[in-house]
């Protein structure tokens, strides 16, 4: 009998502390910094997000709507989530748990900062603290340029992003760039995205064994995924740093986009066989409604031919 208590007392501390169990960042993500100033433009997209992405579950902010889950998702204007720091809340976007989705592939990581900048705009006691690594204020920068080199003993493609603010030509740090392969179809992720250093400097590590042109040409494709902030902005260079390859041309051997010389003969002549069949059907369905025609005005007394 009294190991019958025991165990239910057992479970019923079991469930508790499940149901109490916090939602904590580990400590290297916690610290983690927006590496641009939240500005009313950052808010504004982040409100888009918010509203889209966040709304159905987290409610208006304040009014406490959120929807009826276990564990409730907190109203972002709460206490519960205004004590998170910067760091600490993008964690747990990109992680996701249990109900509330990660984040992690159909946000970037600086639009995730964005809908921070919005979730802080609920809080009046909040002061940013910017990345003073990367140390800017503001990522937005105009004429942005991107240098696209080659570090052979690295076997690393840098680029180096340089932008005019304040009427300067300043590197651009803390921008999340990309760099792409141009393939038959599409361009090909090269690494992964990377943030840009204080220097606007970023480092990607190529493949070994990336096939090339017959002189092992790569065309790369340099890019800022932040559009909103930097425009379309974009290089593309080529390097010889690809393993060379014959890749022979799209219409060298027999495909759709071929031209009719490399048809086959029965190909050609069932086809040309088969518009003509067709069209000789419609022809005699159309004589066939005019010989119908002509039979319907014939006068009633009008003899039989
Ligand atoms: C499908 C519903 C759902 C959606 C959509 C959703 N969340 Fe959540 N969110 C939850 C739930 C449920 C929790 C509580 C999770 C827990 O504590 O186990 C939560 C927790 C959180 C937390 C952690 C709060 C804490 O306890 O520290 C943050 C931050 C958060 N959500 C932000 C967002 C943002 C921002 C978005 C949109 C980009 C979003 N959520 C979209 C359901 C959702």
């Amino acid at each position: 009998m009294i190991k019958k208590y025991l165990f239910l007392a057992l479970i019923v501390l079991i469930t508790l502390r499940l149901s109490a169990q916090e939602w904590v960042a580990p400590a290297e993500e916690a610290v983690k910094l927006s590496p641009f100033a939240f500005n009313d433009s950052t808010r504004k997209v982040g409100a888009d997000l918010y509203n889209t992405n966040c709304k159905s579950c987290h409610g208006d902010p304040g009014k406490n709507n959120v929807i009826n889950l276990v564990p409730v998702p907190p109203d972002i204007a709460s206490v519960k989530m205004q004590t998170n720091t910067d760091g600490s809340i993008h964690f747990k976007l990109i992680q996701g748990k249990g109900t509330m989705p990660s984040f992690k592939n159909t946000i970037s990581s600086g639009d995730l900062w964005r809908v921070i900048s919005y979730i802080r705009s609920y809080n009046e006691k909040y002061v940013q603290v910017i990345d003073t690594k990367t140390g800017i204020a503001g990522t937005s920068a105009s004429n942005v340029k991107i240098l696209v080199s080659w570090i052979k003993d690295k076997n690393q493609v840098q680029m180096l992003i340089s932008g005019m603010k304040e009427s300067k030509v300043q590197p651009v740090a803390g921008a999340e760039a990309k760099l792409f392969a141009k393939r038959y179809f599409g361009n090909l992720l090269i690494d992964e995205a990377r943030n840009t250093d204080a220097q606007g400097k970023a480092l990607f590590n190529f493949p070994k064994d990336l096939p090339g042109d017959s002189a092992g040409f790569v065309q790369l494709v340099a890019k800022l995924s932040d559009e909103a902030a930097f425009g379309e902005a974009k290089a593309d260079t080529t390097l010889a740093i690809g393993v060379p390859t014959y890749r022979p041309p799209l219409n060298e051997q027999r495909a759709m986009w071929n031209v009719v010389q490399k048809t086959p003969i029965w190909l050609l002549l069932a086809y040309t066989f088969t518009v003509l069949a067709v069209w000789g059907f419609i022809f005699y369905v159309l004589m066939q409604i005019r010989a119908i025609y002509i039979a319907g005005s014939r006068k009633e007394d009008e003899p039989l031919n």
